[in-house]
């Protein structure tokens, strides 16, 4: 009975097949023999049938003239099937609905084509960072300069600039704007800050500056990897809390390596208001001297900073003797330790390089204000330096520019064309699928993208009882 009853699927389908064979390619396609056909591969045809339901050029579109591109599978024949008007020939090898739906009502006519896809009227897609809208058989689209811009990647990687680029899938989609608004996020420094006294750092007179520094290699698990900032404008929280966090665990020789919060100063420093919105480096320095952070694992980041009101959780109150003590446990149930950390008022390292190199491997990594320009969100490796562009913008968006970040070390290798180049080492806040595993290099000593213009640093503020 069940023998009989597949039998009569068999030359149902059978019958089909040869009743729709007519519709197949003389381009060179054939149909696969039918009689190979076993009980599972009836199946599985029968079941694309059902979704299909006839619709071929109605899915892939239908085109002018011949266009060999212009074809779908044919399920029911395992074939190709056209829908491009070359195909109505004596022995058609258009796709069954090609009649009705590119000829009949001219249906086809009203909506547009992307990929092979066949959109309606009306419809919105994506592509990178402009949508585009199918109206009148033409696409519209929005006229956003990107953050990520292919044959920007392109150019750097094939010229000889001494660092490479990469498409980040996190940029994707972003327009120029939206990078500079939501991934930087640090005011151009007040004329406070410019104008405060730079502190000379008193090396004994002989020390040679070594070609390479890494404040990881001289004070191992006491400095900090990069964490990601994502689309939280606060590049201003991120370096300070950093920079604070190495030195306090340099210049207590270890006894206190915890990370600092940046959390807990967007969430905290009601002076910087906006918190993921940008804030001043000079507001965080004054955080952390007045009221002090927990460790970043105390007050980790949000997972969502846009769905968190960002109200503050956590709260410190002097001792009278000169240390401040949270007055709240820590806002998440793992971590029990919510000591506060102080800092000594932030100080200024003058712009001469030998200076820096000096601060650096005297009392470790400093934080850097950086211009930030349209190629940097590329960089991948190398050393970095500003290629110049038109298309740059520049005036548009000059107050959106301005990062943060942490030098770490320096080096010399030899980077664009062969030339010996000097470079400094730093720590970004875009996690470390960027750059070199979150760190970048850049070029030294020429003041480039402005990274020595505004170096600060600060003394972690440790009590006698805290020294070792
Ligand atoms: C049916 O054919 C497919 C390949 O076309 C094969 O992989 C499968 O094993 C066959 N099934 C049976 C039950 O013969
Ligand atoms: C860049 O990456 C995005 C997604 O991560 C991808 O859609 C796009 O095609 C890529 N572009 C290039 C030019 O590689
Ligand atoms: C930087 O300072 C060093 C001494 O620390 C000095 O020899 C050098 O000339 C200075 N460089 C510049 C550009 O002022
Ligand atoms: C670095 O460049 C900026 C902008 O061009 C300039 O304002 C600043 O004075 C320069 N700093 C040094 C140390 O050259």
């Amino acid at each position: 009975m069940w023998t009989w009853y597949k039998l009569l699927i068999f030359s149902y389908l059978v019958t089909e097949i040869w009743m729709e064979k007519q519709f197949v390619s003389r381009r060179g396609m054939t149909l696969e023999a039918y009689s190979t056909w076993n009980h599972t591969d009836l199946e599985r045809t029968r079941f694309k049938r059902a979704l299909y339901k006839g619709h071929y050029c109605r899915t892939r579109g239908c085109c002018e003239d011949r266009n060999d591109d212009c074809i779908i599978h044919f399920y029911e024949a395992n074939a190709m099937c056209y829908c491009d008007k070359f195909c109505e020939r004596e022995n058609s090898d258009c796709c069954p609905d090609y009649k009705s739906f590119c000829q009949g009502n001219n249906q086809y006519q009203k909506g547009c084509l992307r990929d092979g896809q066949h959109y309606g009227e009306g419809s919105v897609i994506k592509e990178n960072c402009n949508s585009c809208t199918c109206s009148g058989q033409q696409w519209r689209c929005s006229q956003h300069v990107c953050l990520v811009r292919p044959e920007l990647i392109e150019n750097v990687n094939t010229r000889d600039y001494g660092w490479t680029a990469h498409n980040y899938s996190q940029f994707w989609g972003m327009t120029l704007e939206e990078g500079y608004k939501f991934r930087l996020g640090t005011l151009p420094p007040s004329p406070t800050l410019l104008s405060m006294n730079e502190m000379t750092v008193t090396l004994p007179s002989q020390t040679d500056l070594p070609e390479f520094f890494i404040s990881s290699y001289k004070w191992p698990g006491w400095t900090h990897d990069p964490l990601d900032q994502k689309n939280c404008a606060a590049s201003w929280a991120f370096s300070t809390a950093s920079v604070a966090a190495d030195r306090i665990a340099i210049q207590s020789k270890g006894r206190y390596t915890d990370n600092l919060s940046p959390q807990n100063l967007i969430s905290c420093c009601v002076k910087n208001r906006h918190g993921c919105k940008g804030g001043s480096i000079d507001r965080a320095w004054w955080y952390l001297r007045k009221r002090g952070l927990v460790s970043h694992a105390c007050y980790p980041l949000f997972k969502d900073q846009i769905f968190n009101n960002n109200g503050c959780d956590m709260a410190s109150r002097s001792d009278g003797r000169g240390k401040r003590h949270a007055t709240k446990p820590c806002p998440n149930n793992i971590e029990k330790s919510n000591r506060i950390y102080q800092c000594s008022p932030p100080y200024r390292v003058s712009s001469n390089e030998t200076e820096i190199m000096k601060e650096i491997m005297q009392n470790g990594p400093v934080q850097a204000i950086m211009q930030v320009h349209e190629d940097f969100f590329h960089y991948k490796s190398g050393i970095y330096r500003h290629i110049n562009n038109l298309k740059d913008e520049s005036e548009k968006y000059r107050n959106l520019r301005t990062h943060a970040v942490k030098l770490t070390g320096w080096g010399v290798l030899r980077g664009a064309q062969g030339k010996k180049e000097k470079f400094w080492i730093a720590a970004n806040s875009w996690g470390k699928s960027w750059g070199e595993n979150g760190y970048f290099r850049i070029l030294r000593g020429v003041n480039e993208s402005d990274i020595e213009k505004l170096i600060i640093a600060a003394w972690g503020h440790l009590t006698s009882s805290d020294e070792p």
